[in-house]
């Protein structure tokens, strides 16, 4: 008997416990879903002056950019990837992305030429993955006329930077594996690992998946490896 209730306070303790660190979790990303601008700290990289480029880059949540310029990131994400999601197990489902990028919790890093028209941007959010609060890059979309000169870097440079300032643990995303490109830059160029909740890794339907998902940790995120807390959607897989 004695022994029984033991086991079950302790139960009941490391319930507690993981509870609180999930309400801690939790409070970080509300905390960042608070900001009223992530860059604010940051004003050396609200500007992009390298490569014949001059732009501009602010960091707004949805619900005060311009209308407009979702559209115009509609249009770009459409542009850039379409035949991309077509070719893939998902397809291009146009509503569903529209409603994401609208979504109220979406942030978007958006960068603007001189006549402050958008040729590039970020869509962003501060999440809970696998019980880690984790800032999720959705999008990273550039004009072609922008590309290699060293923005799309700059970008997921930013967002290292927003979530190392918010204490989220990891930026991640995910990658079409067809699409060379991109793969090679977050892989090769910016060193992204393949995070333990991708397809391949978890070992569920791996060479089936048209895509991986990918991360590199903060600061913060470093001393957490192995240490996740459960909860949250915890996918990899895609059925
Ligand atoms: C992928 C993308 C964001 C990269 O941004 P970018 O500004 O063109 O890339 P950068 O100039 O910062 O490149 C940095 C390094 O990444 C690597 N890289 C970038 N694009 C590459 C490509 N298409 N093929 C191979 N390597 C590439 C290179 O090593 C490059 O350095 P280098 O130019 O000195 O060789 C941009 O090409 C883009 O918007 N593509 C279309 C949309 C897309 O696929 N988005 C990603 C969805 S997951």
């Amino acid at each position: 008997m004695g022994r029984k209730s033991n086991k079950a306070k302790e139960k009941k303790a490391r319930r507690q416990e993981e509870r609180a660190a999930m309400d801690a979790v939790c409070a970080k990303v509300d905390a960042a879903n608070k900001l009223d601008d992530p860059l604010a700290a940051f004003p050396a990289f609200k500007k992009y002056d390298r490569n014949g480029l001059n732009l501009q880059i602010e960091c707004k949540r949805v619900t005060t950019l311009n209308p407009l310029s979702v559209e115009w990131a509609f249009e770009l994400t459409r542009a850039n990837m379409q035949t991309l999601y077509e070719q893939s197990e998902w397809g291009w489902k146009e509503r569903e992305k529209r409603d994401e990028m609208n979504d109220e919790r979406a942030w978007y890093l958006l960068a603007r030429d001189g006549d402050s028209a958008p040729v590039a941007f970020s869509h962003f959010r501060f999440d809970v993955e696998c019980g880690e609060e984790v800032l999720y890059c959705y999008e990273v979309q550039l004009e072609s006329r922008v590309r290699r000169k060293g923005l799309g870097k700059f970008l997921i440079q930013i967002l290292q930077l927003i979530a190392n300032s918010t204490q989220m643990k990891k930026v991640m995303l995910t990658v079409f594996k067809h699409n060379h490109g991109a793969y090679q830059f977050f892989r090769e160029a910016l060193q992204f690992e393949i995070d333990e909740t991708s397809p391949s890794m978890s070992g569920c339907c791996g060479d089936d998946c048209s895509y991986e998902i990918l991360s590199r940790r903060t600061k913060h995120g470093e001393a957490s490896v192995g240490h996740t807390h459960g909860g949250g959607h915890c996918g990899g897989c895609c059925h």
